[in-house]
């Protein structure tokens, strides 16, 4: 019996089952890795989900037999959280007769660390990839890597032992069991029966009713239906709700604060799932950004680019679309691409539902129609209507993970070469995410033309009054709106088979 709360957490870690009592549950997997388990070689780099440093991978059961494999950042994530899960560090790659896994040996023949200090994190990343793709491509590899950064080594070589890695005999470098490669040459999946035992060991330990951990006087409640949610939401109102902890971990870390009682909305099944209906995707807020992104992508491809240079794939893996969008941070980037694809939010408080237009959740910085005691249900995003011209841009310094200076979407309802209707998101130019009704007006019932477009352009420039802040100047994000929509226009207007204006400036030297 543990003192201070019915539950332990219990997990596996690499391979070996442990259950933790007395831990604050907003204590974090890598402060735990490191301090009570003292397996140091998981390190802390920047603490807020940035650098990839403290990349872990972590198996968690598909109920099927098999396993899904995730690598995601140790540093925000909450221990908690674990429960029924395994964690693999890099301390478990070696194999017990001392062999290197490939990954491992792909690093060291590609000469691809020098201080080292990343490299585990590396190691992690591209053992999640291992694990997921055969021969993996390129973009897959980018990916992978997205969340990593290395500041002494360079690239290269690590993107060389990325793909060097499949090329070693598994077997001889011990790469058996859980550290198999997860996809045959096929494309099949590889499940060795070391890893079917840990599937089936890890579906024993999963709970029929709310988790209730304590520890630290600390309580976190992690109900496994949304009826549970439901009752545990309107028991505690001002609890805190957390779902891939990608943003709530950083209070921790970076704000040092006491969250009290939380609740997890990770474990409610029925908030995980996406139904694809006729008319709409349910998207319950439970469900991980990458799931959530690999299913908008079926009918809006176009919408592909901005999903992968949302954060990085351990991020994707944790964090939620119900958490970004009930965050409702005024730089979010799912946003501004939902409000243009008409999307509304599903909120449920007791037994009872509502359900807004996107752009109405959200009634100053930082605040939204959410009553205490309410959650985010799910996330409503219309199928793909026809003659519809969409594009989404994110404008930030860096490529891959960073925060948006600004983004917009655009979805033009066509018509016969005209413009039906038109829904702007924008994100990064005003307290919160934003539709830009004006604009739409300046463009519905015209041709989609050249001059519509620089219209419509300087329309957008004036809609919004954006700030100065260190990612850009409200000058810079007024006119880059602009230049979005006139970038809409050279992608997508009349004669797209003709050469772009920047193609043509390009052919012209
Ligand atoms: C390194 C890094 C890079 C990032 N890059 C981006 C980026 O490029 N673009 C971007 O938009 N964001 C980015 N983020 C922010 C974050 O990843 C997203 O906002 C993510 O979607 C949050 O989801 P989560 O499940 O982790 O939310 P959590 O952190 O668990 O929760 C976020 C907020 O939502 C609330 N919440 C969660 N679920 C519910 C629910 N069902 N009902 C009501 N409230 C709920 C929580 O109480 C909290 O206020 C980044 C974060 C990090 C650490
Ligand atoms: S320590 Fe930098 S991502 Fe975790
Ligand atoms: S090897 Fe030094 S930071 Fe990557």
């Amino acid at each position: 019996m543990h003192a201070e709360g019915a539950d332990p957490i219990r997990l596996v870690l690499n391979g070996e089952r442990v259950d933790i009592a007395h831990l604050s549950p907003q204590t974090t997997l890598l402060a735990w890795l490191r301090e009570q388990r003292g397996l140091t070689g998981t390190k802390e780099g920047c603490a807020e989900g940035d650098c990839g440093a403290c990349t872990v991978v972590v198996a968690q059961s598909r109920g099927d037999g098999t396993l899904a494999w995730s690598p995601v950042n140790a540093c925000i994530r909450l221990l908690p959280s674990l429960d029924g899960k395994a964690v693999f560090t890099v301390e478990s790659l070696r194999a017990p007769g001392g062999e290197l896994h490939p990954v491992q040996q792909a690093l060291v023949e590609c000469h691809g660390s020098q201080c080292g200090f990343c490299t585990p994190g590396f190691a992690m990343s591209l053992f999640g990839l291992f694990k997921n793709a055969h021969a993996p491509s390129r973009e897959q590899v980018d990916d992978a890597l997205s969340g990593n950064l290395c500041r002494c080594t360079g690239y290269r070589p690590i993107l060389e032992a990325a793909e060097r890695m499949g090329e070693y005999d598994a077997e001889a470098c011990g790469a058996t069991g859980w550290r198999s490669p997860g996809v045959a040459a096929d494309g099949s999946r590889i499940v060795s029966r070391e890893e079917q035992q840990l599937a089936a060991a890890l579906d024993a330990l999963a709970h029929d009713a709310t988790f209730d951990y304590r520890g630290e006087g600390q309580r976190w409640l992690a109900p496994v239906e949304a009826d549970g949610l439901a009752e545990a939401c309107a028991q505690h109102p001002q609890a805190c709700l957390v779902a891939g902890a990608t943003d709530v971990g950083l209070w921790i870390t970076k704000q040092h604060r006491d969250l009290g009682t939380i609740i997890s909305t990770a474990e409610v099944r029925d908030l995980a799932t996406i139904r694809r209906g006729d008319d709409a995707f349910e998207i319950g807020a439970a469900a991980t950004l990458a799931d959530a992104f690999a299913a908008l992508d079926d009918d809006y491809p176009e919408l592909h680019e901005a999903w992968v240079r949302f954060a990085s794939l351990p991020i994707r893996n944790a964090g939620t679309l119900g958490g970004n969008v009930a965050n409702g941070s005024p730089i979010g980037d799912s946003m501004p691409a939902l409000i243009a694809l008409g999307a509304s939010v599903v909120l449920r408080c007791g037994e009872s539902t509502r359900t807004l237009p996107l752009e109405d959740f959200y009634l100053a910085y930082r605040k939204t129609a959410r009553a205490p005691g309410e959650f985010v249900a799910s996330i409503r995003v219309p199928r793909r209507p026809g003659g519809l011209v969409l594009r989404a841009y994110k404008l930030s310094k860096r490529y891959d993970q960073d925060i948006s200076a600004a983004f917009a979407t655009f979805a033009l309802a066509m018509d016969a070469g005209r413009i039906a209707s038109a829904r702007i998101g924008c994100g990064g130019v005003a307290p919160t995410p934003a539709r830009a009704v004006s604009t739409e007006r300046a463009l519905a019932g015209k041709p989609w033309s050249e001059a519509t477009a620089a219209q419509a352009a300087e329309v957008l420039e004036a809609e919004f009054t954006p700030i100065d802040d260190m990612r850009a100047s409200a000058a810079y994000r007024r006119r880059a709106l602009g230049n979005l929509l006139r970038r809409l226009w050279l992608e997508t207007g009349a004669g797209t088979d003709a050469p772009t204006r920047v193609e043509q400036l390009l052919a012209a030297g």
